[in-house]
């Protein structure tokens, strides 16, 4: 970070005629104390100079890989950013982010980065509501990109419609509320589990469950979104969490077990959100089992319990949360394993609330804490659950700040 409230601002610029409003921009930017680095695409430099563009950020222009200077490392340039702002941004440009097209300084160094990226378009209104165009908008915000809505007005073609880029201020505006809201967890460590895991069986076969894994990629994305340094340890799953997430993949509740313990003492907030299976074959078959017999039995031992075993380790800076899926007395298991499992909260999921828990796109959580008080949260997405969770995780960890 720069001094003050100044972020480090990487600014994408490519080739749309709203590209003369970026000099603007980047005036408002750099008058707030923020440092402003600037790639401009091919196309951007026949709107708008790069001259002007240096000369307002008060640093050089990247626009090729190479150039007299040597190599550009884009990967640099994308750690170095504590938010890429793409402004404009092109429907050309937003179907190469879309589908990973690193031709040039801009894209490439978008595929890099690690930080929040937030995209302001521009383009005619027929180019706005096409179909491959708003395919590629969800695309990319399935990825967490964050999205500046286009105006209404009169466009370049003489055509009236949607598709003008915001204007400077309501960028600036976007940005201070990106950076005021949102920033709760910076710097601080997480490591979360989520999905199922798979114990083999042979090695076809294994014992499994009906983990998504989605919850926990939500709240890996939450605490990512809000400054956080995530560690998402994902036993089998289909998803996968934004970019910015640091992601190990793991199979069996051994694996995931080892991927978490090196390294725990590190982590400012641990979140169990996987279903580890509670048990795995005390034997893996090393070929096929062959269905010889009508009757078969399969010996099963205990499986380590990571939470129980990390929070045998747990200091008193650090913050540990579990989950619970629970049948009967639902409250009451919760408290226990709080206390078995050194925990201070737990999010209790009930199978008995209907789109709630595995594989839907909704959950309703009650949280309990450690000193026993109960939250009980709406029906809600996935998404929104995890803002909920998250908010609980800050107040934790501010707590423990509180009573140090
Ligand atoms: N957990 C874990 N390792 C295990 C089992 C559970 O880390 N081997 C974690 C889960 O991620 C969850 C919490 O412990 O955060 C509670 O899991 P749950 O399966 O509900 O509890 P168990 O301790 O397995 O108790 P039981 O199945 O008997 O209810």
């Amino acid at each position: 970070m720069t001094g003050g409230n100044g972020q480090k601002i990487l600014l994408g610029i490519s080739g749309s005629i709203a590209a003369y409003k970026v000099a603007t921009l980047i005036r408002l930017l750099v008058k707030q104390g923020h440092e402003v680095k600037c790639i401009m695409t091919d196309a951007a430099t026949h709107f708008i100079s790069s001259l002007t563009i240096s000369t307002l950020s008060k640093n050089p222009v990247y626009k090729d890989f190479f150039s007299e200077d040597g190599w550009h490392n884009h990967v640099e340039l994308g750690l170095w950013a504590d938010v890429m702002l793409i402004a404009p941004a092109t429907a050309h440009t937003l179907s190469k982010l879309a589908n990973g097209t690193a031709d040039n300084m801009l894209t490439a160094t978008y595929l890099s980065a690690k930080c929040p990226v937030i995209i302001a378009p521009a383009m005619d209104l027929d180019m706005w509501h096409h179909g491959s165009t708003l395919a590629n908008i969800e695309k990319l915000k399935s990825y967490g990109n964050a999205f500046i809505p286009v105006g209404y007005g009169e466009l370049a073609s003489g055509l009236i419609g949607d598709g003008r880029m915001a204007e400077p201020e309501e960028i600036m505006q976007f940005l201070t509320t990106h950076f005021t809201s949102t920033q709760d967890l910076k710097g601080k460590n997480i490591l979360i589990t989520a999905g199922p895991t798979y114990e083999h069986i042979d090695p076809v076969r294994f014992i499994g469950n009906h983990s998504s894994g989605k919850m926990g990629i939500a709240i890996a994305n939450e605490a990512a979104k809000r400054g956080a340094n995530v560690h998402l340890v994902l036993g089998p799953s289909n998803f996968l969490p934004n970019p910015n997430v640091k992601l190990t993949k793991v199979k069996s509740a051994q694996e995931m077990y080892e991927a978490c313990q090196s390294e725990f003492e590190t982590y400012d907030v641990t979140i169990f959100s996987a279903a580890v299976a509670d048990y795995r074959p005390m034997t893996i078959a090393s070929e096929k089992i062959k269905k010889d017999d009508n009757e078969m039995t399969i010996t099963l031992q205990k499986n380590i319990d990571i939470a129980y075993t990390l929070g045998k380790r747990k200091s008193s800076r650090q913050v540990l949360v579990g989950f619970a899926l629970e049948t009967n007395d639902e409250e009451a298991n919760a408290l226990k394993k709080i206390h078995k499992k050194n925990l201070d909260f737990i999010v209790l999921n009930s199978l008995n609330d209907k789109g709630a828990g595995f594989g839907h796109e909704t959950n309703k959580i009650t949280i309990i804490n450690k000193e026993g008080e109960i939250q009980k949260f709406e029906l809600k997405a996935k998404t929104a659950v995890a803002y909920d969770i998250v908010n609980e995780v800050s107040k934790s960890l501010n707590k423990n700040i509180t009573n140090q």
